[in-house]
């Protein structure tokens, strides 16, 4: 009778637990989908960092739509092997790969200026290169500031010119959830990092800096017909833990159950890139195809302009 007592209370404990899972699966993990059917046909996307995670799922979609996509990545053979993937997931042979590297700011003037000479229009540009390391990049910036931020900021600047000719068209910026943690300190922001914990602390700010720029891009774009949006992706199985050690993520092993994979992971960049009528919803934060308020730190629209000119000035562009 005891242990018959005992099996139900199991019984029921784990069919708590099991629902508690469906909860939060169904709320956190399974992402809504984009579900609008836009082609595409005659439009250019650009994509940073198309060749792994994210950034390569999204580039199939878009392919799918009939778009020419571009993928600007650094490395040569990762990038190939990704163009033949896409093309070949996708049906659509318009799939070409460029050089970029978002770690050397002549890497992105040379690539801007390659782009510009080749390509005759620019729809739909994609900031999605990130990466989550300490360490310093060839121009002497913090890793995650530059890649993620500064050199995105450049890029964006470079082909707003054709963005503007080819409107409506459309800017979308990789941010995350983690701008939740981060911090604009304009003394610090930009220097070198190193260890794990500064890395993670140096990548929410430069997420940080990702909604800003959205933010402030989305002022300076009225009227022009050319928008932009900045996603939160959710938490996705993607390589973006390449620098960790492996036991840090793998050792929890249940933070297996809260991750999505890529395909669900790029949808809501493929919203903010397809879906009509989110027009004026220019400069706002989107999670799940939804916009979402985000932290205050990345409301401040004093803060966005303050960044704006500081990155500016970093890279020698005011007069
Ligand atoms: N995964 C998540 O849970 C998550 C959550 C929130 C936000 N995000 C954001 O989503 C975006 C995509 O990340 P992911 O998770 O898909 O990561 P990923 O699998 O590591 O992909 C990152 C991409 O960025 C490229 N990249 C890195 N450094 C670069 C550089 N210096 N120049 C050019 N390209 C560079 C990588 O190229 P290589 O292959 O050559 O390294 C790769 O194609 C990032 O902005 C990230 O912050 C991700
Ligand atoms: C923006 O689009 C609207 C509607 O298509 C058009 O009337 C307007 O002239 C466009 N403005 C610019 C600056 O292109
Ligand atoms: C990164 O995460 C993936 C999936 O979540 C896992 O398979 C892989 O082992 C992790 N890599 C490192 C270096 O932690």
């Amino acid at each position: 009778m005891e242990a018959l007592g005992a099996l139900g209370a199991l019984g029921a404990g784990a069919a708590l637990l099991l629902g508690l899972y469906a909860l939060l699966y169904y709320n956190f993990v399974a992402a809504t989908r984009c579900r609008n059917a836009v082609s595409l046909r005659g439009k250019t996307v650009l994509i940073t960092g198309g060749n792994a995670g994210i950034g390569k799922a999204t580039a199939v979609d878009l392919a799918r739509r009939g778009a020419r996509v571009v993928l600007a990545c650094r490395d040569k053979a990762r990038g190939e092997s990704a163009m033949y993937d896409i093309r070949r997931e996708s049906g659509n042979s318009e799939v070409i790969l460029m050089i970029l590297d978002l770690g050397s700011l002549n890497s992105v003037r040379a690539f801007a200026q390659s782009f510009l000479e080749s390509e005759p229009r620019l729809d739909i540009l994609i900031n999605n290169a990130g990466v989550l390391k300490d360490g310093q990049t060839s121009d002497g910036f913090d890793q995650a500031f530059q890649v993620n931020h500064l050199a995105h900021f450049l890029l964006t600047h470079l082909l707003l010119d054709r963005l503007k000719r080819c409107a409506p068209s459309r800017i979308v910026i990789l941010s995350s959830n983690a701008h939740m943690y981060g911090k604009i300190n304009f003394r610090t922001i930009h220097k070198p990092v190193e260890g794990m914990w500064e890395a993670l602390r140096s990548y929410g700010s430069s997420k940080l800096a990702n909604m800003l720029h959205a933010r402030e891009l989305a002022n300076q774009l009225e009227g022009t017909n050319v928008t932009c949006y900045a996603v939160h992706p959710g938490a996705v199985k993607t390589e973006i833990n390449r620098s960790f050690p492996w036991w840090i993520f793998s050792s929890l092993w249940f933070m297996r159950l809260f991750v999505r994979d890529c395909d669900a992971g790029a949808q809501t960049s493929i919203y903010c890139a397809t879906e009509e009528g989110i027009e004026r919803l220019s400069g706002r934060y989107f999670v799940d195809c939804r916009p979402k308020v985000p932290w205050p730190q990345a409301r401040d629209d004093q803060l966005a302009k303050k960044l704006w000119e500081f990155s500016e000035r970093l890279l020698g562009l005011t007069a």
